[in-house]
């Protein structure tokens, strides 16, 4: 089941920069810092109240992250929905036409993930994710 956002996800050129404002200036704090080789990106996790904002900075040009800045410059890169039960959600998805870019649930930074095409969201990449303990 679906039950909240569990976080946004913002795509910058660069993780310092970015940190000066949502770190320094807005006073999130960061609980995570990880580098995903296998996603190419830097990500940085902040705390806000239950949720998170995730910064990603690319590690390089030809990167999912990369190509997007590349595209559509930085902003908005998706959102995370916070489920119980990740599998029984991507099967019922799928049973409804839900098009999804992983076709099974994968390790992410959140948890078990796997994300949706933007083709059945209205444009909007969305991330679902199992948080583990
Ligand atoms: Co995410």
């Amino acid at each position: 089941m679906i039950q909240k956002i569990h976080h946004l996800s913002i795509a910058v050129r660069s993780l310092e920069d970015a940190l000066r404002f949502y770190r320094d200036t807005l006073g999130l704090p960061v609980h995570k810092l990880a580098t995903q080789e296998d996603q190419g990106v830097k990500a940085a996790l902040l705390t806000i109240g239950q949720d998170e904002i995730e910064l990603l900075e690319p590690l390089g040009p030809d990167t999912a992250v990369g190509r997007f800045l590349e595209r559509r410059g930085e902003g908005l890169h998706h959102i995370c929905l916070q489920t119980d039960d990740i599998d029984r959600d991507l099967a019922e998805l799928k049973a409804k036409g839900v098009e999804f870019i992983d076709q099974e649930p994968r390790q992410g930074l959140a948890g078990r993930i796997c994300f949706l095409h933007p083709r059945s969201t209205g444009g909007v990449l969305v991330e679902l994710a199992q948080p583990q303990e």
